[in-house]
């Protein structure tokens, strides 16, 4: 059973859960997790200015995603930024490459799900997630959330990340912050939920 993380990351917050959500999904036996970033689309002029080069040093070693790659695997978890309350347009451009996996169905009825960052508490983190699964749903995937088994989504005794849609991590107005011991928690209480189901969905 093959399980899929694919991200994209600018300062690293989305990578750091996206290892968390592969290392949730390692538990469940028999699962072969495998790691992707999408292309980055921005010049590196712009990463330079928006000092996001160094940052991403940090994950160059994962391999780019092909988007072929979506259709060999039996469950995908992405991981996607928040940008104005949406998934960031490096992610959106590589789920547009999908056309020929839509046309041939080749998504259909695997699992999906998704996981994400935003610099400000209520900066869009579940419209990001619940936008995504849109796109998830026209692939014909089955969403899977973070369910509230995940009890850490209940804390109100500090700031984080986590809802019913998704594990998600507070980056802070600079990305001064990386996602708490709760938001690793849920990232890979994410990815083990949605292996052991991708393994009863592919039985
Ligand atoms: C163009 C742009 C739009 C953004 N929009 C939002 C937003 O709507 N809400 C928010 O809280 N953060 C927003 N951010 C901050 C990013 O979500 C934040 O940098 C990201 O979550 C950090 O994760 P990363 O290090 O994995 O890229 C935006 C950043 C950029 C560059």
């Amino acid at each position: 059973m093959k399980v899929l993380v694919v991200f994209y990351s600018m300062y690293g917050h989305v990578y750091r859960l996206a290892e968390a959500i592969a290392e949730g999904a390692r538990t469940v036996a028999g699962t072969q997790v495998d790691m992707r970033r999408v292309p980055e689309t921005l010049p590196e002029e712009a990463l330079k200015k928006m000092g996001a080069v160094d940052a991403q040093k940090a994950f160059a070693h994962i391999p780019v995603c092909k988007i072929e790659e979506l259709a060999s695997a039996d469950a995908i978890l992405f991981g996607a930024p928040t940008r104005f309350g949406n998934m960031c347009g490096q992610m959106r451009q590589f789920l547009d490459a999908a056309i020929q996996l839509w046309v041939s169905g080749a998504l259909v009825g695997k699992a999906g799900s998704v996981f994400t960052s935003s610099a400000t508490q209520h900066g869009g983190q579940e419209s990001t997630i619940l936008s995504f699964h849109i796109t998830l749903l026209h692939l014909g995937m089955v969403i899977i959330g973070l369910p509230y088994t995940f009890q850490g989504q209940m804390r109100i005794d500090e700031i984080t990340g986590g809802s019913p849609y998704g594990a998600s991590t507070i980056a802070g107005g600079q990305g001064e912050r990386m996602p708490s011991e709760n938001e690793l928690a849920a990232a890979r209480f994410q990815g083990k939920h949605v292996a052991t189901i991708a393994s009863k969905l592919t039985k």
